[in-house]
């Protein structure tokens, strides 16, 4: 069956590379305007801003040549309440450009212009590195008057409102690009990123002459494969199951990002949660009881699933935190229940995975590859066997490849000073050519 997965996903990768059958594709496949992985001689001084994940930061970074490694200067993170991001589009980047603010002026930073690299881990067409049109809200967020609109006007003007600070230019990245980028200057063969947090999703270095909406023959560019979106064609119909539909319908967000809603940690407790209300209704579980705590939505939380799988004797404590009459037989099935959910994701993201390994491998012609992948996210660094079944997945479903997994050091803050350095790297090496173009 997973097999089948990957060979959907592999003709949904070609739809959404297509200039005609991009718009009606589930899998977006978004040009990200990074065409090079960091040759390890990028240096200076950043602001980065990562939204998107668990929280929103700011961070001053340092890119060190002689070290090839970012250094973390100083960060800071700033809540969004919840409110916040069903609000305005306007509150939510007022209050960014807010404690960008309070940052710079905690660091003594106000009076120079840095160049920022903004983290925003949402499906965005990008126009150009600094011009990024946000396609959709995910995981939760739904400000009005952001959807369709330029996100990095819309982080200038927040500044500009303010006028007390100014920044330099603007590097719009997805956290899976932040992520391959910030691997890419400790291993130059990662060509892949791969995020398994609140959401899920990856990117990697496409042929330019397979982006049938970019110009250019020659090279390559990092594509956002918003592979969340896997599945919203009802192409996964035959796997969801009635709890993914339960959750689907229930999320602020119906219809939208199949994949990722069986995959990521925003729905996994929510599925595991479903699951065992129906078991106990059926009588499979607490003496045929519930408790209020098990019939509210969000309430068995995704941590819940990795402490659960790690061991019986918290098992046994969060069901009675949930106020449930467990049985030792009970604790068992439920972990039985947490393992299954978890496996599938795990597994699910691994036929994903192989698919784009392999298509790497086609696209280069050749009968082997070797490469790394960069990874990031909650559920991948936390569940105590995620890492392990994903990879032992992929190397089934992916004979030919070869694949080493890095996670990433905050690839989601360094990662974006990397693609802001990358490309003011190459930009300067134009330039460069021009002159002597020009002078010879
Ligand atoms: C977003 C992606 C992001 C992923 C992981 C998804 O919901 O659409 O852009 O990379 O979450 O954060």
């Amino acid at each position: 069956k997973l097999k089948e997965v990957s060979v959907r996903l592999k003709k949904d990768l070609i739809r959404g590379l297509g200039k005609h059958s991009h718009h009606r594709a589930a899998v977006k496949m978004l040009p990200t305007f990074v065409r090079a992985t960091p040759d390890g001689t990028e240096k200076g001084d950043y602001l980065a801003l990562d939204l998107g994940g668990t929280n929103f930061r700011v961070l001053y970074v340092r890119v060190v040549e002689e070290q090839q490694k970012v250094v973390k200067m100083d960060s800071k993170i700033c809540s969004i309440p919840q409110e916040m991001m069903l609000g305005t589009g306007e509150q939510l980047f007022d209050h960014i450009a807010q404690c960008l603010g309070e940052f710079l002026e905690s660091q003594d930073l106000k009076g120079q212009t840095l160049p920022l690299g903004f983290t925003f881990s949402f499906p965005c067409e990008q126009k150009e590195i600094d011009k990024s049109i946000l396609i959709r809200w995910t995981k939760g967020f739904s400000c009005s008057g952001v959807e369709g609109q330029d996100v990095v006007k819309l982080l200038k003007e927040a500044i500009h409102r303010r006028g007390d600070y100014d920044i330099g230019s603007v590097a719009m990245v997805n956290d899976t690009v932040g992520t391959m980028m910030s691997c890419g200057y400790r291993d130059q063969s990662c060509e892949i990123g791969m995020i398994i947090g609140t959401g899920t999703n990856a990117c990697y270095m496409e042929e330019i002459k397979n982006v049938k909406r970019v110009e250019g023959e020659d090279g390559r560019m990092c594509i956002n494969t918003e592979w969340g979106g896997f599945g919203d064609d009802g192409s996964l119909k035959d796997i969801l199951t009635e709890f993914d539909e339960v959750v689907d319908q229930t999320s602020i967000n119906p219809g939208v990002h199949t994949f990722e809603k069986m995959i990521s940690g925003m729905y996994l407790g929510e599925i595991v949660r479903l699951l065992l209300v129906k078991m106990a209704e059926d009588k499979l579980l607490f003496k045929g009881e519930t408790s209020e705590a098990l019939l509210t939505p969000g309430q068995f939380e995704t941590k819940y699933i990795s402490e659960i799988e790690d061991g019986l004797e918290n098992a046994q404590k969060i069901l009675t935190a949930l106020g449930l009459n467990w049985d030792p037989v009970d604790a068992c099935v439920v972990r039985l229940v947490c393992d299954t959910i978890s496996s599938r994701s795990a597994r699910l993201c691994a036929a994903a995975l192989a698919t784009i390994s392999n298509r790497i491998r086609v696209n280069r012609g050749l009968d082997h590859l070797k490469t790394t992948v960069g990874v990031d996210g909650t559920v991948y660094r936390k569940h105590p066997n995620f890492s392990e079944e994903l990879q032992a997945a992929v190397r089934l479903l992916a004979p030919k490849c070869d694949i080493t997994f890095l996670v990433s050091e905050d690839g989601s803050g360094k990662g974006a000073a990397m693609v802001t350095a990358v490309a003011q790297r190459i930009a300067l090496q134009s330039r460069l050519t021009q002159t002597q173009d020009s002078a010879g």
